[in-house]
């Protein structure tokens, strides 16, 4: 399929690129929620075939070089670090690290873009998580009467620990930072120090094939499962399980095939996402053994504007 064959599509798409060129700030917003609407519904219309093919070709439009002026659309015509979803990505969504310098020299077409994406669900949502986890740990410190190891699967750059009472009060014995990025591990070191914090530079494969017997009192993976395969996820699930104290609680966040903003993530910016929805998450945990004291899947929020689900498990105490 090509775009000639959908010339829907190919008018939205030469539309787009006039108003982006010419539009006003509230133009230029339209227009990329409209592109966030249409391509959401588009991809569900064709097959996946037909999918990819469209978004190869969509690399050569026009419009590519145009959404480009925004920071994280920039980033992801690269993905610099040779992955998707990296820390510095993740930074340029929740407004931290070099997102205030890069918007500085960003255009104003890139700042109303870059605006306009601010105020998506999957980005709030983004933002809503980091707060999530971070009163999971305080939740879960307060239990442990101030002595709990933590450990964050693929940490990224920590920015949950701006929001954590436990991590500010340094009331924890210890924070066990692991990603496969020795790049954002470093980051982490430098704005954060080595107090209590200890770091693990180790890929998910790496911690599979060699089991590690430490024990936590919180495991937590956010912005993880959304790469993982059903057979990785489940085995990952199991062994981070394993890996609890008695008492221990895992939280596991993935975004949720409610997630309209997936065409559009697919389309202009190369990031396809696995999508989970609660009976995937359940499924998850089809393979744990017995102990569990608690189980619990739930949406960050009530209704059909949800972007996240998340997977809590809590370890019997013994
Ligand atoms: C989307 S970011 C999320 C970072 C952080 N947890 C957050 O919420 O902002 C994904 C992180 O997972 C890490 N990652 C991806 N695949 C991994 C793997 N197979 N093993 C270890 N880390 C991985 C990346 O290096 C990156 O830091």
């Amino acid at each position: 399929m090509t775009l000639k064959s959908i010339p829907a599509t190919q008018r939205l798409l030469n539309q787009a690129t006039l108003e982006l060129v010419n539009g006003s700030r509230a133009k230029v917003s339209k227009t990329i929620n409209q592109l966030r609407e249409e391509f959401f519904l588009l991809k569900h219309q064709i097959d996946k075939r037909q999918w990819q093919a469209l978004t190869q070709e969509l690399l050569h439009h026009p419009i590519t070089d145009l959404l480009a002026e925004a920071p994280q659309i920039e980033h992801s015509q690269k993905w610099p670090r040779g992955y998707r979803g990296d820390a510095q990505m993740m930074d340029l969504i929740y407004g931290t690290g070099q997102t205030g310098k890069k918007l500085a020299h960003t255009s104003n077409l890139g700042r109303s873009i870059h605006e306009t994406q601010a105020d998506w669900p999957t980005h709030r949502a983004a933002i809503r998580r980091l707060r999530t986890i971070a009163h999971a740990v305080d939740e879960q410190a307060e239990k442990t009467n101030y002595a709990m190891a933590i450990l964050s699967v693929a940490c990224g750059h920590l920015r949950e620990l701006s929001f954590s009472h436990t991590w500010q009060n340094q009331q924890f014995a210890r924070w066990v930072a692991m990603d496969q990025d020795s790049r954002s591990l470093k980051l982490i070191q430098e704005h954060r120090g080595t107090n209590r914090l200890e770091f693990w530079e180790k890929s998910i494969v790496s911690l599979l094939r060699h089991p590690q017997t430490q024990q936590f009192d919180f495991i937590y993976a956010a912005g993880l499962y959304d790469y993982l395969n059903k057979r990785i996820a489940r085995q990952l699930t199991a062994q981070l399980f394993s890996m609890l104290r008695p008492g221990g609680r895992l939280l596991v966040a993935n975004f949720t095939p409610n997630t309209t903003e997936m065409g559009f993530l697919e389309a202009f910016m190369d990031w396809p996402l696995i999508y989970r929805d609660l009976g995937d998450m359940t499924e998850l945990a089809a393979v744990l053994p017995q102990g569990i004291a608690q189980f619990r899947v739930f949406y960050d929020l009530p209704n059909e504007n949800n972007r996240l689900v998340y997977l809590e498990v809590t370890r019997k105490n013994a």
